[in-house]
């Protein structure tokens, strides 16, 4: 490993019952996302006596969990989403790693959950990246990985767990809508909010998802792929889609993504696309969008092309947008240019196929 310095120790035990190669390989022909799994997992306990023990890498199976677990009553959980590529060149690489292990510790924070040292997440990652490497699928797949951790003690009082559980499953996944690399259609949420100042949206907690569903829900009766979210008070502002931060791009070439205020989660690919956009000399605007002004602004022309992006959606556009009293459309036949560059951008760099001259991946060497 790398710059790893865990001190954990990790047990190794190899799955005795392997899928099948050929398997594996019939199961790649046809990825959708998170719903086939790699043979392993890795899993770190923490009780407030023993700190973090016990990390082992086995094969993927079922937690045996007491009904009163605390995070079935009280969902004091928190995850991570990260992929693992392989690159054209066979080697296996991982985008930005050390920001999710930060991430995940400002989610544990929020949620009052032991903090898992960096080094400790990296390894518990790459060690199951690495007993899983034939897992990474080639091409356009990825392999996605989902650290989690949650309250495990048996108690109903309200208070923080005093043990936990930290995990990483692995998924090989394909795109996440199923249109693939199609533009994507938007419902607004007039009536629920994701987050408010104070609350949990700028972490990465199971609530806010349990949250949103109701919402994706009436998006997908609407004939809708995601929900977008406005803001608590005045349900005015743009904020974020339900798994996915948003872009607009204007007619004259200039960004506007809403400012994070404590309510967005500061997504990965948010900040790396930020910064390649500004390398691309356009001018971003970190600022906020009132969802009447984006009416306006496809009205008038102003407004060019919209995207959505996230580990999981990468970059994808959006194509129309529909709520309760009217629907428009930006673009529904073909991604506009400036996703389409971006998106390339992006994806050149986390596949290897680009010079890394941001020191954003991470390879793991010899698998
Ligand atoms: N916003 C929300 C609510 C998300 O769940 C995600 C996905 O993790 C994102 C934004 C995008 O974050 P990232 O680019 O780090 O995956
Ligand atoms: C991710 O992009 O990793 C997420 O967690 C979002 C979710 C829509 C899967």
């Amino acid at each position: 490993m790398q710059t790893n310095t865990s001190s954990l120790q990790f047990d190794v035990k190899p799955n005795a019952n392997p899928m099948p190669e050929a398997e594996r390989l019939e199961a790649f022909k046809n990825l959708g996302f998170g719903t086939l799994f790699s043979d392993h997992m890795a899993i770190i306990r923490w009780s407030k006596g023993k700190g973090w023990h016990s990390a082992e890498i086995k094969a993927r199976e079922a937690f045996a969990m007491d009904p009163a677990a605390s995070v079935l009553h009280y969902a004091q959980a928190i995850f991570e989403g990260m992929k693992a590529y392989r690159t054209a060149d066979g080697r296996a690489v991982l985008f930005r790693p050390d920001e999710n292990a930060r991430r995940f510790n400002d989610s544990a924070r929020r949620l009052a959950l032991p903090e898992l040292p960096e080094a400790d997440f990296l390894a518990a990652v790459e060690q199951l990246v690495r007993t899983d490497a034939k897992w990474i699928p080639s091409g356009e797949g990825s392999l996605y990985l989902r650290p989690f951790m949650f309250a495990s003690e048996s108690f109903l009082g309200v208070r923080p767990s005093t043990e936990v559980i930290f995990s990483v499953i692995a998924s090989p996944v394909g795109p996440y809508f199923k249109g693939g690399a199609k533009p994507v259609n938007i419902w607004v949420s007039e009536k629920y909010t994701r987050a408010a100042p104070g609350g949990t949206g700028d972490v990465k907690c199971a609530g806010n998802y349990a949250a949103s569903l109701v919402a994706q829900a009436e998006a997908y009766a609407n004939g809708c792929d995601q929900v977008v979210f406005l803001d608590a008070a005045e349900h005015r502002w743009v904020e974020e889609l339900g798994g996915m931060n948003v872009f607009f791009v204007m007619d004259d070439g200039s960004i506007v993504t809403p400012p994070l205020g404590g309510s967005i989660l500061p997504g990965i690919t948010r900040k790396s696309l930020i910064e390649l956009a500004r390398e691309q000399g356009l001018n971003v605007r970190e600022e906020p969008y009132a969802f009447d002004q984006w009416q306006a602004d496809v009205a008038s022309g102003r407004l060019k092309e919209a995207f959505a992006c996230g580990t999981a959606a990468v970059v994808a556009a959006i194509g129309s947008v529909k709520f309760s009293t009217g629907e428009f459309v930006i673009n529904n036949r073909e991604n506009g240019p400036v996703t389409t560059r971006l998106r390339e951008a992006l994806t050149s760099i986390q596949r290897g196929a680009t010079n890394d001259s941001h020191g954003w991946v991470r390879e793991l060497a010899g698998i």
